[in-house]
């Protein structure tokens, strides 16, 4: 069993926060949104707490955003740039999640601290990170005082299109956390996954000829430093 070593320690306390406050945001817009439906707390305290919890969710993206602007393990976002190589690595890891899963294979993806995430990972959490929460972190700055920011608004179509945005991502989030914790549970065990974002260690089993020591890893660049004793 190898021990790697894949969420460095920036990026679990950036998870973490954000884990815990898009789930407080999703409660306090559902009451501020279906007040008439739900009576978790009233219509004011729960305008408070989606705009505090909101403000910490927006400086807390920063951790995230610094940590891998100014470090090497940057790459593990970095797109794959030959089309053919991807759609065949995007269509294998499909092919598994389908039905390789079932059937017992071995996942193709192997997560070394330079190239984690499998390609659909890549590609899902890059649009999420880079374009889906920074809109969400706009047009909810925006709604926070339409008063104050009233040309922006104005500018982008009013407070009726800033607030279907806004609304719009709320539901692709709700719905993404279903699936995000579904797919977090496909590891080597159902848990695996979730206390290597705890715990920074990713463990996978060797593989035949894995602890030669003049093999050269082919996946990604240099994942020997991340790996445990
Ligand atoms: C209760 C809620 C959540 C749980 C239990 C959870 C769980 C996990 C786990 C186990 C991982 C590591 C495995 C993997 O990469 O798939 C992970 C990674 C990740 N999650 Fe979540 N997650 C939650 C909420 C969220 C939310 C709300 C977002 C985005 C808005 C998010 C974005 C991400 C991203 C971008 C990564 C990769 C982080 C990196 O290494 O750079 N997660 N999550």
């Amino acid at each position: 069993m190898r021990r790697i070593y894949v969420n460095p320690l920036p990026v679990r306390v950036w998870h973490w926060i954000n884990a815990t406050g898009f789930v407080a945001l999703i409660v306090t817009g559902l009451q501020i949104r279906y007040g008439g439906l739900i009576g978790l707390m009233s219509f004011e305290t729960a305008v408070d707490l989606h705009n505090w919890v909101g403000f910490v969710v927006i400086g807390n993206y920063f951790i995230w955003l610094f940590f891998y602007l100014f470090s090497d393990k940057i790459t593990v976002y970095h797109p794959e740039l030959n089309p053919r190589k991807y759609y065949r690595e995007a269509f294998r890891q499909i092919r598994y999640y389908g039905f390789g899963i079932l059937r017992g294979d071995p996942n193709p993806h192997h997560a070394n601290p330079y190239n984690k995430f499998n390609p659909l990972q890549r590609m899902l959490y890059q649009i999420i990170m880079l374009l889906i929460v920074p809109i969400q972190f706009v047009t909810g700055l925006l709604l926070w005082d339409v008063t104050r920011f009233a040309g922006a608004v104005e500018w982008l179509g009013g407070v009726r299109v800033v607030d279907t945005v806004h609304v719009l991502i709320f539901i692709f989030f709700a719905g993404f956390l279903f699936i995000h914790i579904y797919l977090a549970s496909l590891g080597r065990t159902p848990s695996a996954h979730f206390k290597a974002m705890f715990t920074g260690y990713e463990e996978e089993e060797d593989e035949a000829g894995e602890d030669d020591p003049g093999r050269k890893s082919t996946r990604g660049t240099g994942g020997e430093p991340g790996l445990a004793p």
